[in-house]
């Protein structure tokens, strides 16, 4: 049973005041809250373990490294994976490059294609960005519609140059060649919860390029629905730690063996060396080769926990709570926009969305509307979201964004309804 009221008396943080207000946490997508299972397995580890890993024979040293592998195992079936190809690293934006440096410098060439959609966050385009001026490759976007879902077929195709980047941005159909060697999309997109039907534009681009591969940001997917790696079709799936209830400083890349085996190291020093002398190394196979250093040991810990705490809720339950919040959210914020009182951004239909609510109130400033709603203890994020090209191309600078988790509720929901139409109050003169 997934009983929302109980589910808060796992979060210590719930408990407390902003402003003299009880605090309503609507920012999940920046980075979610931690239950107390959570802190004190990271507590614990250090009270009682604390030991670096794999690097002694002492007893706390062989629990800590057993502790890890455990977690390892966790996020492994937690998303239908082999311990072996799970990497973990500080974030998702780590991840990321991990691919764009490990994979993509020694198999993107001048003239190749890297394709992705105009729902990335930064993470997911900057490092392309980068790669596809480095290597006098094209970046092709696939854009958006008005309602924010990604462009399919049909309407126009710009082309960009620009400070030695060639961009080319419209629909899929128009993007596709046999020259796209990496096709790296969003799950799930951080500003308006729009849910691209990844596995049709994959089947769809394998067609006309068949050795593509295929990276997944599931930054906002893995923590809010049952993730198989398998069923993704892809090659690399990026996701954080944070956002999953796991601890900050925490994010995980898999990867198919055979294409991480292939693939040189991202940081080199301790622990991922096969031998090493004086005159050269060898490297570790994976995951060691790509986790150089002591890992954040506490938080990956911590992670395996969250994963705990996440099976035992049961993925389907977590994705059914979230579109009846979302559900609920947007037929209330519909009724405000009826009355002009709000502008609301993405995809209507809850089957093709995830738990981001994007808007702004009309005539207001979004950082002025995220101000006010703070000042009655409502986190809620504003700005560009880290992903400023689909911001922007709505026509506004920024937008405010709820972000729902498993301890959000639907009075919480009629809270953020009532303050939002405290907003223009603030300035009538
Ligand atoms: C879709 C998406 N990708 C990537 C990231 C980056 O995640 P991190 O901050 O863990 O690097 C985020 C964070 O908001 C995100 O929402």
């Amino acid at each position: 049973m997934f009983d929302v009221n109980k589910i808060r008396n796992d979060f210590p943080i719930l408990q407390r005041k902003v402003h003299g207000y009880d605090l309503v946490y609507l920012d999940s997508g920046a980075t979610s809250q931690k239950p107390e299972s959570v802190i004190r397995a990271m507590d614990d580890f250090y009270r009682n373990t604390n030991a670096n890993i794999h690097r002694g024979v002492y007893e706390m040293s062989v629990e800590s490294t057993l502790m890890v592998d455990g977690a390892r195992k966790k996020v492994a079936d937690f998303i239908g994976a082999r311990t072996e190809e799970i990497i973990f690293t500080r974030n998702a934006s780590e991840s990321l490059n991990l691919v764009m440096y490990s994979w993509g410098k020694d198999n993107i060439n001048e003239g190749d294609v890297i394709l992705v959609s105009r729902l990335e966050h930064h993470s997911n385009l900057v490092p392309w960005q980068e790669l596809c001026r480095e290597k006098k490759a094209e970046l092709r976007i696939i854009d958006v519609d008005s309602e924010g879902k990604l462009k399919i077929v049909g309407g126009e195709e710009k082309l960009y140059e620009e400070g030695g980047l060639r961009v080319r941005l419209g629909s899929l159909d128009k993007l596709v060649d046999a020259k796209v060697k990496l096709f790296s999309v969003t799950g799930a997109s951080n500003v308006l919860g729009t849910l691209p039907d990844t596995l049709t534009m994959i089947r769809m681009i394998k067609e006309r390029s068949p050795d593509v591969k295929v990276l997944i940001d599931a930054s906002q997917m893995v923590p809010h629905m049952k993730v198989n790696v398998t069923k993704l079709e892809a090659d690399f799936v990026a996701f954080s730690g944070h956002k999953m209830l796991g601890p900050t400083g925490t994010g995980v890349l898999w990867g198919k063996k055979k294409i991480l085996s292939k693939m040189r190291p991202f940081l080199y020093g301790g622990d991922m060396i096969g031998e090493v002398k004086i005159t050269g190394s060898t490297w570790a196979d994976t995951p060691s080769r790509f986790e150089a250093g002591t890992p954040d040991i506490a938080g990956i810990i911590g992670l395996g926990v969250a994963v705990d705490y996440l099976e035992n809720l049961g993925m389907d339950n977590v994705r059914e709570h979230e579109k009846e919040l979302i559900k609920y959210a947007l037929e209330k914020m519909a009724k405000l926009e009826e009355e002009g009182l709000v502008k609301l951004y993405g995809p209507r239909d809850i089957e093709e969305r995830g738990g981001a609510l994007a808007f702004n109130v009309i005539n207001v400033h979004p950082h002025d509307a995220a101000q006010i709603l703070d000042s009655f203890g409502i986190a809620v994020r504003s700005g560009q979201h880290c992903a400023a090209p689909l911001v922007t191309s709505f026509g506004v600078p920024a937008m405010v964004r709820a972000t729902f988790y498993v301890y959000n509720t639907k009075k919480e929901i009629d809270y953020l309804v009532d303050k939002i139409r405290e907003v223009p109050k603030v300035f009538e003169v």
